[in-house]
């Protein structure tokens, strides 16, 4: 089968209006390129020629809206990314009130590394004992790798670089160990989390946090 290399304005509005109305799920907010790039990737993937057979593959499948979330989903991160911000957080929480425990949400976590940032950021404060955690995000394997926290070598060196340029006096490698090709993060970073299943779309929000991570989630 050829691959699909496009799809119109008039099928993208069809599908996304489709799964709104049948899912709840709404699209609008999405940067249009990149979910129509994703939406043609899905295409080719499951072999399938057009919108027309990919809704037929929802009707018929009802699980796969799941699987369509997570393939749509962009879940490029990395820690400590935009060094200069973690610089400014870290010079903003050292002031931070010394009776007053800290709540944070990390919505749209994807695989953790934003989490394990902060969580670096809160023990180098002296505040992780303070903090309390919720890390969400809708792709369930996402979640689960972040709870993991083991990350391939490759994808630390841009951690580790990232980490020097926002604190060039501390040495990286005491947060992992390594394991071949992977370094696994300290459980220890993240004990103050509490990761979840939820859709910033569809699902309530959940109230008082004096902390909210929503990054390069609406993608
Ligand atoms: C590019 S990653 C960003 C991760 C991290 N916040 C960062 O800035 O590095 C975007 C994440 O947002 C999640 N996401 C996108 N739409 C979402 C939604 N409606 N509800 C929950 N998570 C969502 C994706 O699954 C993905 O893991």
């Amino acid at each position: 089968m050829s691959l699909v290399q496009n799809v119109t304005d008039e099928e993208m509005n069809s599908l996304t209006q489709s799964i709104l109305t049948r899912y709840g799920i709404d699209f609008t907010c999405y940067e249009p390129k990149s979910l129509r790039r994703r939406i043609i990737r899905v295409l080719n993937k499951f072999d399938l020629s057009s919108i027309h057979e990919l809704w037929v593959h929802f009707l018929r499948d009802t699980k796969f809206v799941h699987v369509f979330m997570n393939e749509i989903s962009v879940g490029m991160t990395s820690m400590f990314r935009d060094p200069i911000l973690w610089k400014r957080l870290k010079a903003r929480m050292l002031k931070y009130p010394s009776d007053k425990t800290i709540s944070i949400w990390h919505a749209g976590c994807s695989t953790g590394e934003e989490v394990f940032s902060f969580g670096i950021l809160l023990k180098e404060t002296n505040l992780q004992e303070r903090a309390k955690a919720f890390a969400s995000d809708f792709n369930q394997n996402a979640l689960t790798e972040a709870k993991a926290g083991v990350y391939h070598k490759i994808k630390m060196i841009e951690n580790e670089t990232n980490y020097r340029e926002y604190n060039a006096f501390q040495n990286f490698g005491k947060y992992y160990t390594s394991d071949g090709k992977y370094a696994i993060m300290n459980q220890d970073l993240i004990k103050h989390v509490n990761f979840s299943y939820h859709n910033l779309i569809t699902d309530a929000y959940p109230q008082g946090f004096d902390v909210i991570f929503c990054r390069n989630v609406m993608i």
